[in-house]
């Protein structure tokens, strides 16, 4: 079945946004070097364009998690695909995702990576969906709040489409 997308969040409003954000951390950090970390895939294309707007020195890593089957529904199992390439001891990590549902993928990720004693840990996610969470858990700072929708678009798939949509958009069945 063709799906058509429709706009939930506009490009303007979102780089707005993530401008707001990287002003924010640059303040909070202000004088330190953060290190920031992408969960693969879905989070780099708000990383990217965070780090671009980021007035302090900046260091990046990545790691890689499942969490999902190729649909649109939660398996609710948590897989390290990918671990991260540099140690994160002593140093401030931000963790960037692209979006808290369940929550199930990062109370797992926060929980591996606040072993690893960072000097500080905080997690920013561009969308929240928190009518889904399943786990006790909340992001340090949140783009913006949304519905219970399938979303797509700025990095975030359906069945690995979409992700280079430059808006946030739904899915229309
Ligand atoms: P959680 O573990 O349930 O919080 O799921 C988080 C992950 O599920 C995200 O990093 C996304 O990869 C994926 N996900 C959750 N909701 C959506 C959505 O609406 N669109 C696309 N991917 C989603
Ligand atoms: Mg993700």
């Amino acid at each position: 079945m063709a799906e058509k997308v429709g706009i939930l969040i506009g490009e303007a409003e979102v780089e707005a946004k993530i401008e707001e954000m990287a002003a924010a951390i640059s303040k909070e950090y202000e004088g330190k070097t953060v290190h920031i970390i992408g969960v693969l895939k879905g989070s780099v294309f708000f990383m990217c364009e965070l780090a671009k707007k980021l007035t302090i020195p900046v260091t990046m890593d990545f790691m890689s998690v499942s969490s999902y089957g190729d649909g649109t529904t939660s398996s609710g199992i948590v897989r390290l695909v990918k671990d991260l390439d540099e140690s994160i001891e002593g140093r401030e990590v931000i963790l960037i995702e692209d979006i808290m549902d369940s929550g199930r993928t990062l109370s797992y990720l926060v929980k591996i990576l606040k072993e690893r004693k960072p000097a500080s840990f905080k997690v920013i996610t561009l969308l929240d969906k928190p009518d889904r969470r399943v786990v006790d858990i909340e992001p340090d700072m949140t783009g913006f709040i949304i519905p219970d929708r399938f979303v797509v678009g700025y990095g975030l798939d359906c069945a690995q489409k979409y992700r280079n949509l430059p808006y946030i958009g739904v899915i229309e069945e």
